[in-house]
């Protein structure tokens, strides 16, 4: 027994002694005169069972995962830049919302394989249908202004549905979920004006948004019920009607699997260069540095805007690699964010330092070596090459930033190296899965051969280099 805190037999006695009719029951503190506290409104009383709960969570998380694939799918395909780097965000944004999901589906007896197996005839149509759109435009257009209205309006209608008491966790979930949705519908709207002010026709745009919304329907949109989204609020989707008759022609019909770009679009506000990953070489003595510090700087400032192309390629990934736990898609999510932020965090840098980001020009070396490389490859190039060696060049230059005084660079350095330790350790963890290994010496060595491979077939490299190229040298031209 303890005997170290006070009296514990005195203790043990109180409680043995009888609770009802005790002063003791009451507690201490002031004996309340009134109980005003604020009161509850929910009432009992859902219009679903757990298992109906579950099949609509099934059908939300299934939406999730196809969205944020077909983002991923159009990132290289989609030149410009703001889009692109709203599409890194938003892949995340609808990750993190599947995830969720799938952890209430857990609770709601229906564990993670089953959720990551589910398959939709339905479902997989529509996402067939809407990734065929014919522009980025067009994808924009279908996406952001009738697909996430709808399941927007689906959510809050099953929030709204559902035992308030009972089922108290799906409505918290759905409430936090609701403002990713707003923030994205807004900027789609204002997207969508912006392709229409850049000259795309609005009839053609609304033509397709029409489209798509009449395939939803036509199968009881995103619930799959003839009686649901039928509420009202600003964000209603466009037209009238609930089950509409199925579109004659879809665009995706006898084709095969939408294939990505493989050209990695960039709008004609940038200019580029590929036979080369040195910034100096590409400038021609363009620019000038006062020091070899300056130098540096911009050097590393460039490879962060330029991570462009770590956003297309762990998308490219992501839209690629299937068959694998949503805990993949929600990892390589997160690093597309990640990535995102390095870019828009070397794009801001540039202006701080008085450049038009857009005058440096983009280097694509590194995601024409991977393009056309298999997907599981092209991960463990990026990873166990290019991430390995920017996370180190991070922490050196944040070091030295902040020697030189310079502390808006050296902490935005300081957090990218943050950042990439946790895409080696994510990156290392999902390749041993998809090679099926422990032995990460193997996945480089099998890695590097066909990297190798790839810069000889492009001629940056000639055979002669090709023997001898080191980890580090392949590091530093592939990149990030
Ligand atoms: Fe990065
Ligand atoms: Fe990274």
């Amino acid at each position: 027994m303890m005997e170290a805190n006070g009296h514990p037999q005195d203790k043990n006695r109180e409680m043995e002694q009888a609770w009802t009719n005790s002063t003791a029951l009451r507690g201490v503190g002031v004996p309340l005169a009134k109980y005003n506290f604020p009161k509850d409104a929910r009432q009992l009383g859902g219009d679903f069972t757990v298992e109906e709960s579950a099949r609509l969570l099934l059908r939300f998380f299934l939406f999730e995962r196809n969205i944020l694939r077909a983002i991923a799918g159009w990132s290289m395909g989609t030149p410009e830049f703001e889009v692109k780097v709203e599409f890194g965000r938003h892949i995340y944004y609808h990750a993190e919302a599947g995830m969720k999901i799938r952890t209430r589906l857990t609770e709601l007896r229906t564990a993670e394989e089953t959720t990551d197996k589910f398959q939709s005839e339905d479902i997989a149509e529509f996402f067939s249908e809407l990734i065929y759109s014919e522009s980025p435009a067009h994808f924009v257009a279908a996406l952001y202004g009738v697909v996430l209205p709808h399941l927007k309006q689906a959510y809050q209608e099953h929030a709204a549905h559902t035992d308030q008491v009972a089922d108290a966790p799906t409505v918290r979930m759905i409430r936090q979920i609701m403002p990713d949705y707003d923030e994205m519908i807004a900027w789609g709207a204002s997207a969508i004006q912006a392709y229409i002010q850049g000259g795309y026709d609005e009839g053609s745009l609304h033509q397709w948004q029409d489209h798509i919304e009449k395939l939803l329907r036509s199968f009881g949109g995103v619930t799959n019920s003839p009686t649901s989204e039928r509420g009202g609020g600003k964000d209603r989707p466009r037209s009238v009607g609930v089950v509409s008759r199925r579109p004659e022609k879809l665009r995706s019909e006898g084709k095969p699997t939408f294939e990505r770009s493989f050209i990695a679009t960039r709008d004609p506000r940038f200019g580029t260069f590929e036979d080369t990953y040195e910034y100096q070489a590409a400038d021609n003595g363009q620019i000038e540095y006062e020091t070899e510090f300056d130098k540096t700087r911009l050097n590393l400032i460039r490879s962060q805007r330029d991570e462009l192309d770590a956003i297309e390629t762990f998308g490219n990934v992501l839209y690629e690699i299937r068959d694998v736990p949503f805990g993949f898609d929600y990892d390589l999510a997160r690093i597309i964010w990640d990535e995102t932020r390095h870019t828009e965090l070397g794009h801001k840098a540039m202006k701080a330092l008085g450049y038009n980001p857009y005058d440096l020009l983009n280097r694509l070396i590194g995601i024409k070596v991977r393009t056309k490389m298999p997907a599981e490859y092209s991960l463990a190039e990026i990873n166990l090459f290019g991430e390995a060696n920017i996370v180190q060049e991070c922490l050196r230059y944040a070091r030295e930033a902040y020697e030189n005084g310079d502390d808006l660079t050296g902490r935005m350095f300081d957090f990218v190296n943050a950042d990439e330790r946790t895409h080696l350790a994510k990156g290392v963890h999902w390749l041993k899965h998809i090679f099926g290994t422990d032995s990460v010496q193997e996945i480089e060595q099998k890695t590097k051969k066909i990297a190798v491979d790839r810069l000889l077939e492009l001629g940056i490299i000639n055979h002669e280099v090709a023997l001898t190229i080191s980890h580090r040298e392949l590091a530093k031209i592939i990149g990030e």
